[in-house]
């Protein structure tokens, strides 16, 4: 492209996101836009599959077989998440196996909440509660990305992820309004999961490296602190609908402002699991390896037959 027609390019893409409107796979981009959204779209895609494991790990356990068939549903629901997304990256000119080649290397990064473990029933209704719930509120902006795929693959995935919340919260209610055991149980979960889902917004705004050109080319349309406040407003109400306590001692409700003052997570804490110290990361990493290798023969086979579907049309 001449420097004249590159940048009045670049002028119809400014001109496209300061009207509002979408940026579709043919119109012409900054390379740093298209960057940036490869790397969140990526990560996106990888958060949803390795996020299938710490649920995937009680299907075997669920408690009844209604249980059981609504797990397997959001399990699923959260595959299908992962390949919208692929396909939307897919738009932006990279190939999802080279994508998963790098979440296999560590050279792309899921969500770090996956990088906890879930040790007991209740932790199952945490996760849909809090970690469907904090995605939800992540995710719904992203509806009005400026990129149209990743836009328009969010609206279904927000329909389902508030399904995924529900049956949650459903969970924890039943556990909540239970046997004291169960009461104690759902408690726990809430007292392990409360601080690693507030970290699920990223770092402070003071802090937040890729922030400032995101919002500009709206990708990301609220701040990390932002979003933060607006968790935390939405859950805490719903925290007491279940009767359990938000194990935080600086929860205050402001009358004035209408928020919520609530204490930060330790961000120390969230540093040390992106760079692969959590509880579970290796093992997170390992399964996923595991079950790409063990599917060769499937892409083989699937990639064999397309190849002879095309032969015989020709
Ligand atoms: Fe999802
Ligand atoms: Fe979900």
């Amino acid at each position: 492209m001449s420097h004249l027609s590159y940048a009045r390019a670049m002028d119809s893409f400014q001109a496209t996101i300061d009207a509002d409107s979408r940026i579709e796979p043919r119109d012409a981009m900054p390379d740093g836009y298209r960057k940036t959204l490869i790397r969140q779209i990526a990560q996106h895609a990888h958060s949803e599959i390795i996020g299938m494991q710490p649920e995937g790990n009680w299907i075997s356990r669920a408690p009844s077989l209604r249980r059981k068939a609504i797990l397997m549903a959001k399990v699923q629901d959260e595959a299908g998440h992962g390949l919208y997304l692929y396909a939307a990256a897919e738009t932006l000119g990279v190939d999802r196996a080279d994508l998963l080649d790098m979440l296999h290397t560590g050279r792309q990064k899921y969500s770090s909440i996956f990088n906890y473990p879930t040790l007991t029933w209740a932790d199952i209704g945490a996760i849909g509660w809090l970690v469907d719930g904090a995605a939800i509120v992540n995710q719904v902006p992203l509806c009005r990305c400026s990129y149209g795929p990743y836009a328009r693959a969010m609206v279904r995935v927000c329909k389902e992820e508030s399904f995924h919340q529900r049956q949650g919260f459903e969970i924890l209610h039943t556990l909540s309004t239970g046997t004291p055991g169960q009461q104690a149980m759902a408690q726990d979960a809430l007292d392990r999961w409360w601080w690693p889902s507030l970290m699920m917004f990223g770092p402070p705004d003071a802090s937040s490296t890729h922030s400032e050109q995101s919002m500009a080319w709206g990708i990301k349309r609220h701040s990390n602190d932002e979003l933060r406040q607006r968790f935390v407003d939405m859950t805490v109400p719903q925290a007491d609908v279940l009767g359990l306590r938000v194990p935080d001692d600086g929860l205050v409700y402001d009358e004035v402002t209408g928020h919520y003052s609530f204490t930060q997570p330790d961000f120390t804490e969230l540093y040390e699991v992106v760079k692969g110290n959590g509880p579970c990361n290796e093992k997170r990493l390992a399964t996923r390896v595991k079950a790409h290798e063990d599917g060769a023969w499937v892409r083989e086979a699937a990639a064999a037959y397309a190849a002879k579907q095309m032969e015989r049309a020709a």
